[in-house]
């Protein structure tokens, strides 16, 4: 990227024939939206035969166009083997969750071992709970962020409950102090140590889901531990967008749903990690089902569980595979697009939007904010602007110009530019609309 930045489309189109992961755009299909398109055969945002700009991928991602192929052949291996199948089958699926382990383990930087894909987002959350939440007389609080993710909030407030404690005296919330739209990293790290003689557990969404922040797992981890408490979190909007190192930073376990930034589609199957130092323990208390039992016994039918020694070890039910299929696919272009680069691109997309955005709020001017953080270092492809009660509007507006982002109350519309299907143009294009706006 030249040193100067400029607001113009011949700039973003030159960014955009130096990159080196532009192919990757025509895997994916966008949405289309006829109605859009004007008699010169492009829509308002600039796409041709009614192509939208899809700054979504954040709620969820865009549809691989080899995905069909993947589901086709399992509906062919399904038509011919029926249930010779779940071990003739082309991607057999007595084993199918476990080869989407060793992509994932790159996206999130752990161990294959310490991954099991599976169910959705809360209920692994609920899981792993059951695991790691276990409260006593001393030790019972756990510390969240302020506004989290409504079904985390949900699923805390039960779960304390369920283990007999009023939830107002169990959870910790820690937010921005007043005034302010962030949370600070050392406010929380101090909650930690003012909680920690009663503090169970941190459980924390690693990217916010409504500001972009995103928090500094290890240093959470590190604190939590430093406090004899176990430290979690919600990656749902973490996962294959940001750099993780789950492993090495120690953290305890997390869960993120497939559906996002990893392209698995509506419903695609979750994922979950347990820290390698708790895959073996038989000691931990867990829901058995025969998924989850070892594979040299698992059809013994007999007493007695036996969980596999790896995180598949919580798993239950049958392999989902028609929920990971799509998954599959959309993973086997990460690995082929490298998610270092991804990252790089990130930063230079977002890197992009964030000073053209910025240079729409000089002058004293300031129709909207940027609330992600300023430094890449604590965001990911996602930018939340704050237009406060314009939001509702403005999304609608832009949507009837062909673009589509998404608003979450109170104020903000998401922008995320995801850097596998994402342009410089589209992001020029949408800094133009809204500016005219
Ligand atoms: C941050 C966060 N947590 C949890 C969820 C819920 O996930 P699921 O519906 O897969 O359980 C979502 C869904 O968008 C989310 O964004």
């Amino acid at each position: 990227m030249p040193s100067r930045i400029e607001p113009t489309l011949a700039y973003a189109q030159q960014q955009d024939r130096e990159d080196e992961l532009k192919g990757f755009r025509s895997r994916f299909y966008f949405p289309r939206d006829e109605s859009k398109v004007r008699p010169d055969g492009q829509t308002a945002a600039g796409g041709f035969g009614g192509e939208v700009i899809y700054f979504c991928g954040n709620s969820l991602g865009l549809q691989p166009r080899e995905a069909e192929d993947y589901i086709r052949q399992e509906l062919v291996d399904w038509r011919e083997m029926a249930i010779d199948g779940y071990w003739r089958a082309r991607n057999p699926w007595m084993t199918y969750p476990a080869v989407l382990r060793a992509p994932l383990a790159r996206i999130v930087g752990a161990l294959e071992e310490e991954i099991t894909v599976m169910n959705a987002l809360t209920v692994n959350l609920h899981l792993l709970l059951l695991s790691f939440y276990r409260p006593t007389a001393g030790r019972y609080k756990v510390l969240v962020e302020a506004g989290a993710f409504p079904s985390d909030q949900y699923a805390i407030e039960t779960q304390t409950r369920w283990h007999g404690y009023d939830p107002a005296q169990a959870i910790v919330e820690i937010g921005p102090r007043p005034g302010e739209r962030l949370i600070r990293e050392e406010d929380i790290l101090e909650a930690i140590a003012v909680h920690g003689d009663s503090l169970a557990l941190v459980l924390l969404g690693g990217l916010n889901y409504y500001t972009g922040e995103l928090f500094d797992l290890a240093a959470i981890t590190t604190a939590a531990h430093k406090a004899g408490a176990l430290a979690g979190f919600d990656l749902a909007h973490a996962v294959g967008n940001v750099l993780l190192r789950l492993h090495d930073w120690d953290v305890d376990f997390a869960v993120w749903c497939s559906y996002k930034y990893l392209n698995g589609g509506p419903g695609a199957a979750g994922g979950a990690f347990l820290h390698e130092r708790f895959i073996r323990d038989i000691t931990l208390p867990r829901m058995g089902g025969w998924w989850g039992n070892d594979e040299s016994s698992r059809f013994n039918m007999q007493k007695g569980f036996i969980p596999k020694p790896t995180a598949e070890g919580w798993s239950m039910s049958t392999a989902q595979v028609f929920n990971m299929v799509c998954l599959k696919a959309s993973l086997a272009i990460f690995d082929e697009a490298g998610f270092s680069r991804l990252l790089a691109k990130t930063r230079r997309l977002t890197g992009y939007l964030y000073t053209l955005l910025e240079s729409l709020l000089g002058g004293g001017s300031r129709p909207f904010e940027i609330i992600t953080p300023a430094d890449p270092e604590r965001r990911g492809a996602q930018l939340s602007l704050y237009f406060g009660d314009r939001a509702k509007g403005l999304q609608q507006q832009l949507a009837d110009e062909g673009v589509i982002v998404d608003f979450r109350g109170p104020g903000v519309i998401r922008v995320s530019p995801a850097p596998l299907y994402n342009s410089f143009e589209d992001v020029y294009r949408f800094y133009h609309i809204l500016k005219e706006l």
